[in-house]
């Protein structure tokens, strides 16, 4: 189904409810999900850096990174790629980039997450092609109008500096967006929402009986030059995955006492 037609028919099927007289769409939450299913997934998720040599089938795959796909992310915009690298020649290249970690040798898979700060206008516009519904509320559209000036830090951070001034003082006032203004804050920007899609990755892996090794630990300027990565691109994390060997997870998990990290205020 070409694109156009699949847009018509999403926009044709959408589900709509009457809410105090009103037109809503409507979407209810499925009932009846298993919680200690979800919780085997989490828990028996760990960092796993010595895979056997069983292959991960192409459906297994396919269907895992779908899932990273579907995602929090912020905007709506997806600022997020992954690569599966395939080529035995690229992989071999990308292991030694990898500093050549047991995790990296030995996965069935390895995939390069990257993060992208540069598909925002493209993104916002292709968002108001493809609104799931007949109409695109008018918020929604100045908000896409509007997103790509949000995430512009412009030449040298020029639009980033006129755009803090503004908002601080603006700020004095009523509360005001506060960024992300300068590249390194649109880059974070980017990053947040493909981390998120690399844990929904690493966790439908487990749930499909496999496992991973998310790493940091790689040559940057080597694995850009591999997939020729532009400057507003950048790899956010390589994600190994296999069959977990039995002497794969190298020790017990390490979590410190929750009220180091859980706050009720
Ligand atoms: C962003 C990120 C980068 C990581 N980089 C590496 C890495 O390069 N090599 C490695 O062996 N583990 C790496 N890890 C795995 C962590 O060491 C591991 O998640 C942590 O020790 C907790 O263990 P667990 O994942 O089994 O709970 C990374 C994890 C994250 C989230």
């Amino acid at each position: 189904m070409s694109v156009t037609a699949k847009t018509a028919a999403r926009k044709a099927a959408t589900a709509t409810i009457k809410v105090g007289g009103k037109e809503r769409y409507h979407e209810p939450a499925p009932a009846h999900i298993e919680v200690e299913e979800f919780r085997k997934v989490v828990t028996s998720r760990r960092s796993v850096r010595k895979f056997t040599s069983k292959p991960i089938p192409q459906a297994v795959l396919d269907d895992c990174l779908d899932m990273a796909l579907l995602a929090p992310c912020s905007s709506g915009l997806q600022p997020w790629e992954f690569y599966v690298v395939r080529s035995s020649d690229k992989k071999a290249k990308l292991v030694k980039a990898c500093m050549s970690q047991l995790a990296a040798k030995t996965a069935a898979e390895l995939i390069v997450c990257v993060a992208r700060t540069d598909r925002v206008d493209d993104f916002s516009r292709k968002m108001l092609r493809e609104w799931p519904m007949p109409d695109v509320p008018t918020l929604v559209k100045r908000y896409y109008q509007l997103i790509p000036y949000n995430y512009s830090p412009g030449p040298l951070n020029s639009f980033a500096m006129v755009k803090k001034a503004a908002f601080t003082v603006g700020g004095l006032v009523a509360p005001v967006p506060r960024g992300p203004y300068t590249s390194a804050e649109v880059q974070l920007w980017a990053a947040k929402s493909a981390a998120l899609a690399c844990e929904n990755l690493v966790l439908a892996f487990r749930a499909h009986g496999f496992d991973t090794c998310m790493m940091e630990g790689y040559d940057e300027v080597r694995v850009r030059k591999l997939l020729k990565l532009s400057d507003e691109a950048f790899p956010i994390m390589v994600v190994g995955a296999g069959e977990r060997a039995e002497d794969g997870v190298f020790w017990p998990q390490i979590r410190f006492e929750r009220e180091l990290f859980v706050h009720e205020v």
